[in-house]
């Protein structure tokens, strides 16, 4: 955020797209076009874009974007996100876009790479070297590198300045609660000792964070070799809720957002089975505190900035799993940081 913010003035500046700023802007619809955890990063973020820039935005992994032979169109704005800038699948699914006279947007981590020399504009992730294969800071970084885009998206609109304030005060603010959210190390160390002996973990969440159940599930599945699921709670009742019972070791994320009523059904359908979630809830939501028999407690933020705060117990939780499993959490077997072939 540091050079881009002004937390006075609320304004944000992305230097790198501020000529194509109206461009953007007049387009057909954003699609949002990534791999993995980089994937995650545009499904946080996409229910923000609707809502910022009043555009239709399409989420894609770059593979099956590839597979399907996607319609493309000169006045669609696609955008490539990736950590290392050199995945194949989403340089491929680049290409294939810019040759359909789509303009291309690159946020990467990696000044020079394949993926921003090859887009026409840009945004640097600025998340620092990531060296371990699992992307945590990276994706916080995306998560932010998106939310401030679509701030500058909507940056004229007046119906939509207090939001926006809301959100740029919120950012102002994340530093000290992630500090915040670090203080429960020890807590999710705990969890971990109940769980890795496991063979199974389901992570269930709806609206803003239904990207941090994919997401944590991702962490928990590369880290520590256990089956892991990110699961919407609105699909439960359409397949899911069939592997829940007594024994089933699950993680729920209920914040106290607009999808809060449908997720306490979720919960009520999940304890209904015998399953006894942990929950990932605010810190002042003492309604739900007192229900729940686990819990790690995050601190409130913006609704959409939430899932910044929530993903960081699921890392903890992979990372202690894994190291408690004597597995190394920098180079899981088989994986690679960079993807280079398709
Ligand atoms: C996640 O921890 C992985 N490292 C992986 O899913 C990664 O995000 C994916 O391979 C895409 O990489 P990129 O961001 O470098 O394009």
């Amino acid at each position: 955020m540091r050079g881009r913010v002004n937390f006075n003035t609320k304004k944000v500046v992305l230097g790198g797209i501020k000529d194509y700023i109206n461009e953007i802007r007049r387009c057909r619809r954003l699609i949002l076009i990534a791999c993995g955890t980089s994937y995650h990063s545009a499904v946080a973020t996409r229910q923000l874009l609707e809502e910022l820039s009043e555009l239709p935005v399409m989420v894609e992994l770059a593979s099956d974007f590839l597979d399907r032979s996607t319609p493309v169109f000169r006045d669609d704005v696609c955008i490539f996100i990736s950590q290392s800038g050199e995945t194949a699948d989403t340089i491929l699914a680049l290409r294939y876009c810019k040759q359909r006279g789509a303009l291309i947007v690159g946020f990467t981590n990696t000044v020079g790479s394949s993926i921003s020399r090859e887009s026409h504009c840009g945004v640097h992730i600025n998340a620092g070297p990531e060296i371990g294969v699992a992307s945590t800071k990276a994706y916080t970084s995306q998560f932010l590198a998106l939310v401030l885009f679509g701030l500058v998206l909507s940056e004229d609109s007046i119906s939509k300045q207090s939001r926006r304030e809301d959100i740029i005060d919120g950012l102002q603010k994340l530093p000290e609660l992630i500090k915040e959210v670090l203080t429960c190390d020890q807590k999710i160390r705990d969890f971990a000792e109940n769980l890795y002996q496991k063979s199974s973990l389901l992570v269930m969440g709806r609206g803003f964070n239904f990207a941090t159940c994919l997401e944590g599930a991702l962490k928990v599945k590369e880290l520590t070799y256990m089956h892991s699921e990110g699961i919407l709670a609105g699909e439960l009742k359409h397949g899911p809720l069939a592997m829940v019972d007594d024994t089933m070791p699950i993680v729920m994320i209920i914040m106290d957002d607009p999808v809060k009523t449908k997720c306490m059904n979720a919960y009520s359908q999940v304890q209904a089975r015998g399953g006894q979630p942990v929950l990932i809830c605010n810190n002042d939501d003492e309604e739900l505190i007192k229900l729940a028999r686990r819990y790690i407690a995050v601190p409130r933020t913006v609704d959409c900035l939430q899932g910044i705060l929530c993903v960081v117990p699921m890392q903890l939780l992979s990372f202690h799993i894994a190291v408690l499993r004597g597995y190394d959490v920098d180079c899981p077997r088989n994986l690679a940081k960079s993807v280079t072939v398709a």
